[in-house]
């Protein structure tokens, strides 16, 4: 259930933690965990929790401990277009930042057993096209979720570049799991208490490595009620109107960062949070994800009155100020209808 590294206040003191702790090892990964608030997957009520290193759960809604996915994504290799598959995709959370590397010519499926999480995982998903800051920093391959067992997969179905399974995988559906890999793919699965990276390196030949001591709640089984196949999302073509917004932004945003370079203005247009204390950290030698400690080990109080006040506040009102979206701006400077815009904008607000 995680506890392997402190608290953080916000998302971006948490990252800082995982980074330090040597669970976020590459820029891109780093990149996605700041992109995407792991707050914004929490229910309101219990949003002050979401920056401890622990995992998560609330009737079926349940999310695992950070640590353990910035080793699942470290472990992915992911890459610009390549298939993905995430078996117990649960709120979206993972598929979410899985998608922004991605990018739009990438394939995105996921697979939850709870009709109740897929409709939270659509609502939160639907939250951060429409409003997340970061959105038109990202070509993004927005994830299909369809409700069903993922142990109920026709045989000879699709095979996918990247396979991650949410729960621990039972010891008689292994072949099950590798065989939904395309050879020289990879599967991260938790398996006889080991989160397992699984590279397949032919028909019939794979490679494991151990990455990590895991105890994760199992995949459900099926039951003799469930439908008898589970169909994953089609992979029907895009429109030409979606890969003309596709280029369209693409040259937009290539535009704004020459501009950008050209007048030596840093790409990151808001300044990063300062950090309020010194982290301390610790690996723990098996991380846990389904159990119910309650508190992460945060430092002594004191210790937060390292920075003043006044260089807070001027922080505070710096994070304050609307962000500027250049994209968004040359596309409101096209001479283009409204509703072409709005199209560019995927119907955006801001
Ligand atoms: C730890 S959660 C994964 C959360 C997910 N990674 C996220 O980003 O929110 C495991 C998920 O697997 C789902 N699950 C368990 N057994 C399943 C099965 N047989 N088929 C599909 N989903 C399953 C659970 O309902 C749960 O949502």
């Amino acid at each position: 259930m995680g506890g392997a590294v402190s608290a953080g206040e916000d998302n971006e003191e948490l990252v800082d933690n995982l980074k330090e702790a040597d669970y976020i090892k590459t820029k891109k990964v780093e990149e996605v965990f700041r992109a995407i608030d792991r707050g914004d997957y929490y229910l309101e009520e219990h949003r002050d929790n979401a920056y401890k290193d622990l995992a998560w759960k609330h009737g079926n809604i349940h999310l695992s401990a950070p640590c353990i996915y910035s080793e699942v994504m470290e472990s992915l290799k992911l890459k610009p277009n390549l298939s993905f598959l995430n078996l117990g995709c649960g709120t979206g959370y993972l598929s979410t930042m899985v998608g922004l590397i991605l990018g739009p010519f990438g394939i995105n499926h996921g697979i939850e057993i709870h009709q109740d999480v897929v409709e939270y995982a659509k609502q939160k998903l639907s939250w951060f096209m429409k409003n997340a800051e970061v959105f038109d920093d990202y070509e993004f391959c927005e994830p299909r979720f369809v409700i069903g067992n993922c142990l109920l997969l026709p045989s000879g179905c699709k095979t996918y570049d990247r396979v991650y399974c949410g729960a621990a995988c039972p010891p008689e559906h292994e072949n099950y799991m590798k065989n939904l890999l395309k050879i020289g793919g990879i599967l991260v699965m938790p398996f006889e208490d080991q989160l397992q990276q699984i590279t397949r390196t032919g028909q019939n030949s794979w490679e494991t490595k151990n990455i990590l001591p895991v105890s994760f709640a199992p995949l459900v089984l099926p039951q003799k009620s469930d439908a008898p196949q589970v169909e994953l999302p089609d992979c029907s073509c895009r429109t030409l109107q979606d890969l003309c917004r596709i280029s369209i932004r693409r040259i937009l945003r290539a535009n704004v960062k020459a501009e950008k370079l050209k007048e030596g203005v840093s790409s990151s247009s808001r300044p990063k949070r300062k950090r309020k204390r010194r982290n301390r950290y610790h690996r723990r030698n098996h991380v846990r994800d389904h159990d119910s400690r309650h508190e992460a080990d945060g430092p002594p109080n004191h210790v937060r009155k390292e920075d003043s006040e006044e260089s807070e506040k001027e922080m505070e009102e710096e994070m304050e100020k609307p962000r500027r979206n250049p994209l968004r701006e040359k596309i409101e400077q096209l001479p283009l209808p409204p509703a072409l815009k709005q199209y560019l904008m995927y119907y955006r607000t801001k």
